[in-house]
């Protein structure tokens, strides 16, 4: 029989970002205001992120589509890629994605996709400091998530390319 190895983690759930700590409402307002800057003509679906850095400064990205559409990049790549290429040693504590919800009502955090969650991981191994993440969860509750490695069980990483 194999053995079987559970896999668990906690997440703090928030009826609104109001309930939040102050800095997670400034990076949700970056997030929102990056949103509107997006070119997202092929989906119509208006993403931003802000990363929050350890000297405190927070750097937004929004994603970017093109008529080739794989090449087109997620605002949390862009936003991360942004920071770490502006501040190489500078850590990033935490992240926080919206997209606009189009007409029906507010800004929704947003649940980053696997490659996102990859890129994400690898600057948290590399600078050795849990990166938070904020999710939407059921019923448009905010997940906060400790870690981004918690979301990324079993996942490639540099040590396997040896
Ligand atoms: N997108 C993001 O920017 N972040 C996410 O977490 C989910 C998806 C973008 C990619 C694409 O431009 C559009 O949203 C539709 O998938």
């Amino acid at each position: 029989m194999p053995q079987i190895y559970p896999i668990q983690f906690n997440i703090k759930v928030f009826n609104t970002v109001n309930e939040m700590e102050q800095d997670w409402q400034q990076l949700l307002k970056l997030a929102e205001s990056a949103s509107f800057n997006s070119y997202a003509p092929y989906s119509d679906f208006n993403v931003g992120a802000a990363v929050l850095m350890e000297n405190g400064e927070m750097i937004n990205g929004n994603n970017q589509e093109n008529a080739s559409y794989p090449a087109g990049l997620c605002a949390e790549r862009v936003a991360i890629f942004h920071a770490r290429s502006n501040h190489p040693k500078k850590k990033i504590l935490k992240i926080a994605v919206v997209a606009q919800p189009g007409k029906q009502g507010n800004f929704v955090p947003v649940s980053p996709c696997g490659g996102c969650r990859q890129v994400i991981s690898e600057v948290r191994d590399d600078q050795d400091l849990p990166i938070q993440i904020l999710l939407t969860g059921k019923e448009n509750k905010l997940y906060l998530v400790e870690d981004i490695n918690m979301l990324l069980p079993l996942k490639f990483s540099k040590s396997q390319l040896l």
